[in-house]
């Protein structure tokens, strides 16, 4: 990686393939996306509980979580940091904030399975090329295969009909700006390895099986 001459790769002594090993599996990110209360949190959760049952070793990365720490809104950092830090790297909803988010979290993904976790993460994500980006990423640490999209796919009507936060209809009266779905795109993925269909009231552990199963049916794990 080509990054400046002053900045060199360190090649470390344990690498990915060792680390794997010892573990018995391999790392890989399986990056759910889709609309803001579609499912994805819930899922990727009940899969992960699924997984560490089993003995794996999982991570699970999330979006409010995140969003507390790594990717904090500059109101959160600028007491802290002060004003010109916070402007600078406090994150939001606008196009640019979320391909930051995304670029932030795709990285870190990247180097979690790179530790030979399987890392599960859940993201609105709503850009397209932001996503085909931790794809790159992802297959640049390893191998192309360990990046595994999961699209929940719920329509607008169910996602809002939940509104577990109340967040849509705070957006609907206009109180939340940039929201995916009502005034923000959402692009859904042309082809992800898995679609969920999360509109035909099947349960979250059937959900959360789904994944499991093609994971075990790719040889991911
Ligand atoms: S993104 O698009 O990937 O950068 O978003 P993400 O980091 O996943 O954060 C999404 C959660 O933040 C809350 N929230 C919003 N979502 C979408 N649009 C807007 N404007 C917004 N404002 C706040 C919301 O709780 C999202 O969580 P989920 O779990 O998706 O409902």
């Amino acid at each position: 990686m080509d990054v400046s001459k002053d900045i060199v790769w360190h090649q470390h002594s344990v690498d990915r393939q060792r680390r794997e090993r010892q573990l018995g599996q391999q790392g890989c990110v399986i990056w759910f996306t889709g609309l803001s209360g579609c499912g994805k949190s819930t899922i990727a959760n009940a899969l992960d509980a699924m997984l560490v049952a089993e003995g794996r070793a999982t991570t699970l990365l999330d979006g409010d979580n995140v969003r507390h720490g790594l990717c904090a809104p500059p109101a959160v950092l600028q007491p802290e940091h002060g004003a010109e830090f916070a402007e600078r790297f406090g994150l939001g909803f606008g196009a640019v904030d979320r391909e930051e988010n995304i670029r932030r979290i795709g990285n870190v993904a990247a180097l979690m399975a790179s530790a030979g976790l399987i890392t599960l993460t859940a993201f609105v994500s709503p850009y397209r090329r932001d996503r085909d980006r931790v794809r790159k990423i992802v297959a640049e640490a390893g191998r192309a295969s360990d990046f595994v999209e999961v699209f929940v796919d719920t329509p607008l009507e169910v996602c809002e009909a939940r509104d577990p936060k109340g967040l849509y209809k705070k957006a609907r009266a206009g109180e939340i700006k940039h929201f995916t779905g009502i005034s923000d795109p959402y692009e859904s993925p042309a082809s992800p390895e898995i679609r969920l269909d999360g509109g035909a009231g099947k349960s979250v552990e059937a959900l959360a099986g789904e994944v499991r199963e093609w994971l075990v049916g790719n040889g991911v794990f």
